[in-house]
């Protein structure tokens, strides 16, 4: 018999989708376009030339989306706001209709007794702000401080959860070092500077919004725990993680980093008075989990692009089971981790924000999510703080340079016919919230 692995009272189930993933309905109702949209129209930037101009439909679907979340028992949707919706030109005015679709969307959650989850970005800056330098931009910041405080004014007193960013790593690195997200750009040390100035913006929004009478403010974070021998793993964690979590949780950047950023970036992007903006206190700590970074010596060796400063590492990944994305599967790096940060950055809750895997055939999700619960569940066995876990996705959606290929989704979508089908992961994961427990 396998043993019962009971969650703690309170803890906090559901899925999470990302704006631009599964809206569609790119051009409707005054919304201008994002960084995504210009990067997935350019020939070779996204698998087989797939684009985000229909995704899901979920902009006209959200109702019966949102039915299927209370048919599948979810009690919390995560889910983002599509900034060129509510400022097309990425400052400026309002459009009143944006803020609409997401006020009708947030009374049809509440109406069927799902929870909102509110990421304020997830990726897709509008490209008027691109145009200006994008996330290079000091300004950038301010715009994403206002973009929050319009937001908040007319969903905060229906929403209690706000996360200010989706995975900043992602946004900086990969969209201003690798080249491989929007906007494309491949200059390492533009990316420090997005990095830095997205950490601006997360602070500056914090501060707004806990003024404005938020109740729990948090950052979602792409977390990876990194495996290997001592200088190239000290230097992947500093890079991948410690990069947000220091300033975030900490108040200062990692010291054995300041070189690097000075290498590629210089430092007179960070202003006094900036670290202690980032460090606004926050309530919650939005974990993303998909798998560990493997490291190791190799002298001569080129960086990789993703990590500028990585000369020297080689990121050969062990012989494991893989998913569809050809990412190794290792539930334990979830327990890792969590034990880790309850160690190195006590006292912040935690809470499991995305964590699935895309599979073709959907009998091995079950057994991916049963893994990595069960590893959680042993991180919590070790005090780790955790108070939540949120699947990536609710339905299979645009996924970013990948296109429409991978399948992450607990609900299939046939993107011909725009039809749901729960696949048998939904029902799984319908029993094990209805019972607060793995059994
Ligand atoms: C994360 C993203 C999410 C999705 C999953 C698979 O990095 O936040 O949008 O693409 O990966």
């Amino acid at each position: 018999m396998t043993q019962e692995r009971r969650f703690p009272d309170g803890f906090r189930w559901g899925a999470a989708t990302a704006a631009y993933q599964i809206e569609g309905a790119a051009t409707e109702d005054g919304r201008g376009p994002s960084i995504w949209d210009v990067f997935a129209r350019t020939p070779g930037r996204v698998h087989l030339g797939h684009t985000g101009d229909v995704a899901c439909d979920h902009y006209h679907r959200y109702r019966e989306d949102v039915a299927l979340m209370s048919e599948l028992g979810l009690p919390t949707y995560r889910f983002s706001i599509s900034w060129p919706r509510i400022k097309p030109d990425g400052g400026g005015p309002v459009n009143p209709r944006g803020l609409d679709f997401y006020d009708r969307l947030v009374d049809e959650l509440l109406a069927a007794g799902v929870e909102p989850m509110v990421t304020l970005y997830h990726w897709d800056l509008p490209q008027t702000l691109e145009d200006l330098g994008g996330w290079t931009l000091r300004d950038t910041a301010f715009h994403f401080a206002d973009l929050a405080s319009a937001v908040h004014a007319r969903l905060g007193d229906r929403a209690r959860t706000w996360t200010t960013l989706n995975e900043p790593w992602c946004s900086a690195f990969l969209g201003y070092a690798s080249g491989a997200h929007a906007p494309g750009r491949t200059e390492p040390g533009a990316a420090f500077v997005a990095a830095h100035h997205l950490l601006l913006a997360h602070g500056l929004a914090v501060q707004a919004l806990r003024e404005a009478g938020a109740r729990e403010l948090s950052i979602t974070l792409n977390l990876s725990p990194v495996v290997g021998d001592g200088e190239a793993a000290r230097r992947i964690d500093g890079l991948h993680n410690r990069l947000f979590l220091d300033p975030i949780l900490r108040g200062s950047y990692p010291e054995d980093l300041l070189p690097v950023i000075d290498r590629f970036a210089g430092l007179d992007h960070v202003r006094q008075g900036d670290p202690a903006v980032i460090a606004a206190p926050i309530d919650l700590l939005g974990v993303n989990y998909y798998r560990p970074t493997w490291v190791s010596t190799t002298i001569g060796r080129p960086p990789n692009a993703a990590f500028p400063g990585s000369e020297g590492v080689d990121f050969t990944e062990p012989d494991l089971p893989r998913t569809a994305m050809d990412w190794a599967i290792a539930p334990h790096g979830l327990t890792d981790l969590l034990v880790r940060l309850h160690r190195d950055y006590p006292g912040i809750p935690l809470m499991i924000t995305e964590n699935g895997a895309a599979f073709e055939d959907d009998a091995d999700r079950p057994i991916f999510l049963r893994d990595h619960l069960a590893a959680a569940h042993a991180a919590i066995a070790q005090g780790a703080p955790l108070t939540g876990y949120l699947v990536w996705s609710f339905l299979d959606n645009f996924e970013w340079a990948w296109g429409y290929e991978p399948r992450f989704g607990i609900v299939h979508v046939d993107y011909a016919t725009q039809r749901r089908t729960p696949k048998e992961s939904a029902l799984w994961l319908r029993d094990v919230i209805r019972k607060n427990a793995l059994t």
